[in-house]
């Protein structure tokens, strides 16, 4: 094995999809892991699959579709759980089962209500069992970052000596800071026997911010496994990101750590997932967000123009970001478009080309250039492509407000075929709209969240709107985007409607 080698488990596909409104269908997931695949991840982890019969049956599918990086597939400690790992990864070609317990005593007392010993001995028979069906097993000991570093040392010499291959050494709450961290990881190489048997994995949460410090912290310190998730979607504040790790390794050459990560691809999947998670990216995001290669003071943008590497340590087409002379407006033709698509890392075949280009030249029919975040949208937008699968269709909606003008609203809906139509008045035409709904379907639905998004400014730009609405305690979300505000709050409110129904 190559000690220089930092090999990449991704899991946006399980611990990033956990997040709400991220979930995908195994279609998209797919399309999400052949990407991954391009990308050079060396593990991709499907899925979750005793959870739900959908996680089951992504992981099924992926095992089929992927050929190169290892298919992981999650477990708890239990035989219930590694059976159906097992069953979901059938197809798989290069396969691990990925089991663990939780190892801090937080855990231990408050989650298993157990004692160090009886989880000890959960461990090992977890990997015992997992063995049984495949070779490669790893063990993850979920807050480790808060476990006793003696505890956690004998419970991964114990899984190591039962037949783990990978230990991951999980802060699972983004607890830890990243000396505490590395000093962990330390110990571990420094106190379990056996760890040249197997390779230590870092895995971060990002609550402090601190996720990829930590992550560095840990592979300066011995581990060789990273697990991230495209953008550093997660739960709550995050995961670790994948494209951070990957160029702080490539930037920083004097470490003498790498990747097999295609740093070129690395744009085009952070756009896809964020499209098809609806999970918008921080315009300031590290290496992928709008702002990233931005210079807007004076005299940064002197000192770029003279040298870029004056105020820009990474060039932007390392990672993706093209500085492309083919401009895309609505004279353009199917193969400019096809060559942004790509560089996006959307793969197309002519008959969908066709279909995405006449959806193109309407959008390219009300801006003046169509820029990739626009391109994202244009992608993303499952409404208009499945619109006719739908149970509720806006088919009217007119609108009047102004100064000093009382906003009021007129929407008609097509609900299941029976078209009716109803006019609300409201204190912006927006809420008007969204009251005149309301007098249609009488169902106590709440808005929960509203936002709304310009990709890049000027006034003829496209919004997008992301929603977030309860219905008997439950929350959906909806998203629509149009060049017009009250349109893309419509389409995301009407969204909304049609995953509730
Ligand atoms: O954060 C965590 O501890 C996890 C484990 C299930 C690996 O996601
Ligand atoms: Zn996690």
């Amino acid at each position: 094995m190559d000690k220089n080698r930092v090999y990449v488990f991704d899991t946006t596909l399980r611990d990033g999809e956990q997040v709400p409104g991220c979930q995908l269908t195994t279609v998209e997931k797919i399309e999400v892991a052949k990407e991954l695949e391009a990308l050079g991840v060396d593990v991709i982890e499907a899925g979750f699959p005793i959870s739900s019969p959908g996680d089951f049956q992504s992981v099924v599918e992926i095992s089929k579709a992927v050929s190169e990086p290892v298919i992981c597939a999650l477990t708890r400690a239990n035989t219930m759980d590694i059976d159906a790992a097992a069953e979901a990864l059938r197809f798989a070609k290069r396969k691990r089962i990925h089991t663990g317990i939780g190892a801090s005593d937080m855990h231990i007392k408050y989650k298993f209500n157990s004692t160090r010993d009886e989880i000890l001995k959960r461990a090992v028979d977890a990997v015992k069992y997992a063995r049984k069906f495949v070779d490669d097993v790893e063990f993850y000991a979920e807050d480790a970052g808060r476990a006793d570093n003696e505890y956690l040392a004998r419970m991964i010499e114990a899984v190591i000596g039962a037949g783990a291959t990978v230990v991951n050494i999980p802060d699972t709450n983004g607890y830890c800071l990243p000396d505490q961290y590395g000093a962990k990881i330390k110990y571990l190489m420094d106190h379990v026997s056996n760890i040249d048997k197997a390779i230590i994995s870092v895995h971060c949460h990002n609550d402090l911010g601190l996720a990829t410090a930590n992550t560095i912290a840990g592979v300066m310190n011995g581990a060789r496994q990273v697990e991230c998730t495209i953008n550093g979607i997660g739960e709550r504040a995050g995961n670790t990101s994948l494209e951070e790790v990957a160029m702080i390794l490539k930037t920083h050459h004097g470490l003498g750590l790498n990747t097999n990560i295609n740093s070129k691809r690395i744009y085009g999947i952070s756009t896809m997932v964020s499209t098809m998670m609806r999970m918008p990216v921080q315009p300031n995001k590290a290496i992928v967000g709008r702002n990233a290669f931005a210079h807007s003071s004076g005299i940064h943008q002197d000192g770029v123009l003279k040298h870029r590497e004056n105020y820009e340590i990474l060039n932007p087409e390392d990672v993706g970001i093209s500085s492309n002379s083919i401009i895309l407006t609505a004279r353009s033709g199917r193969a400019a478009l096809k060559h942004h698509l790509d560089r996006l890392g959307y793969k197309l075949d002519k008959i969908n080309l066709d279909e995405v280009y006449q959806r193109f030249l309407v959008m390219a029919d009300q801006k003046k250039e169509i820029s990739d975040a626009d391109l994202q949208q244009l992608m993303g937008d499952g409404d208009e492509k499945n619109y006719d699968d739908k149970a509720i269709k806006l088919t009217l909606l007119q609108v009047v407000c102004g100064d000093p003008l009382r906003p009021m609203a007129t929407v008609k809906l097509k609900i299941n075929g029976d078209e009716r139509e109803a006019s609300a008045a409201g204190n912006g035409p927006v809420n008007a709209t969204i009251n005149a709904i309301h007098e249609i379907i009488k169902d106590d639905i709440d808005l929960d969240e509203f936002s709304i998004q310009a990709m890049h400014g000027g006034s003829e730009d496209v919004s997008k709107v992301n929603m977030r609405v309860k219905y008997n305690g439950q929350s959906y979300y909806g998203f629509g985007y149009s060049t017009d505000i009250v349109s893309a709050s419509v389409n995301a409110y009407v969204d909304a409607l049609n995953k509730i129904y």
